[in-house]
């Protein structure tokens, strides 16, 4: 188990917004975190990330306590934020900077990294002038940047349509073969959270918990042609029938 978080409760003024939550994520793990609008999932994820301190609760790290400590995870918000006064190049290679690396080095690291992200030619760019995929491509490559054991990414291609959001998918799932990077990822979209989850944990109630934990356990590689399976669709059906 790399990263625990245990019985976290969170309120804003009156509201309670975190029931009492209890998650894991394993080594190598693609985990999503699934439930509607205004559950609570950007505000379990500003905990995790120390952005916000819990009420009660704590998060371990490789068993070491990270509650409210900022920096020990890789996190995407949920807009992506890209810097645009700045080229793309020196928005993913913004997080080495901050870590103490010369300008030059991270530069010239960051850079290797384009085109495995399908950046190539756009290290000069600004983000205005990059599509809605090529963007959050951008995004996930500065969070990788980040270079920590795990990655909270919050709804990385919701604002993308449909058949870029496919295609991002596909080669999400073939980047993560590659880097098979440790990663909590929110989404309100069940096929895209069958597509490629490990685990789903489905958040629901308010204040939120999480309402049941299911495993994926179609093989990897995958690709698209597992959304037209049988047993997709029988994922598919159990896991509206617990959101219901
Ligand atoms: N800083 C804050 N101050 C007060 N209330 C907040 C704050 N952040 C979130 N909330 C409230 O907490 C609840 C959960 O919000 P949150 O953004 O975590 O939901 P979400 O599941 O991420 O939704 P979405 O899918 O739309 O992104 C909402 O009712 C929201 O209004
Ligand atoms: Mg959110």
């Amino acid at each position: 188990m790399i990263l625990q978080a245990e019985h976290i409760t969170k309120a804003y003024g009156e509201k309670q917004v975190l029931g009492d939550i209890t998650l894991h994520l394993n080594e190598g793990e693609l985990v999503c975190l699934l439930g509607v609008s205004g559950v609570g999932k950007t505000t379990l994820f500003n905990v995790l990330s120390g952005l916000t301190l819990p009420d009660s609760g704590k998060i371990l790290l490789n068993d070491r306590d990270i509650t409210g400590k900022s920096g020990e995870l890789s996190y995407m918000l949920q807009k992506d934020l890209l810097l645009e006064h700045k080229t793309v190049l020196d928005n993913v290679a913004l997080p080495l900077i901050l870590s103490g690396k010369k300008k030059a080095d991270a530069r010239q690291h960051a850079a290797q990294y384009f085109e495995r992200f399908g950046l190539s030619g756009t290290e000069k760019k600004y983000p205005s002038q990059l599509s809605g995929g090529m963007r959050q491509r951008a995004a996930l490559l500065r969070t990788y940047m980040c270079g920590n054991q795990v990655a909270l990414l919050d709804e990385p291609f919701s604002a993308l349509d449909t058949l870029t959001r496919s295609s991002i998918q596909e080669w999400y799932l073939s980047i993560m073969e590659e880097i098979k990077l440790s990663t909590i990822f929110i989404t309100h979209d069940i096929d895209e959270a069958i597509l490629l989850s490990d685990r789903i944990y489905i958040m629901g109630g308010s204040p939120a918990v999480i309402v049941s934990e299911f495993a994926i356990e179609e093989e990897r590689p995958r690709n698209h042609d597992f959304v037209l399976t049988d047993s997709f669709i029988r994922y598919k059906r159990e896991i509206r029938a617990l959101l219901s």
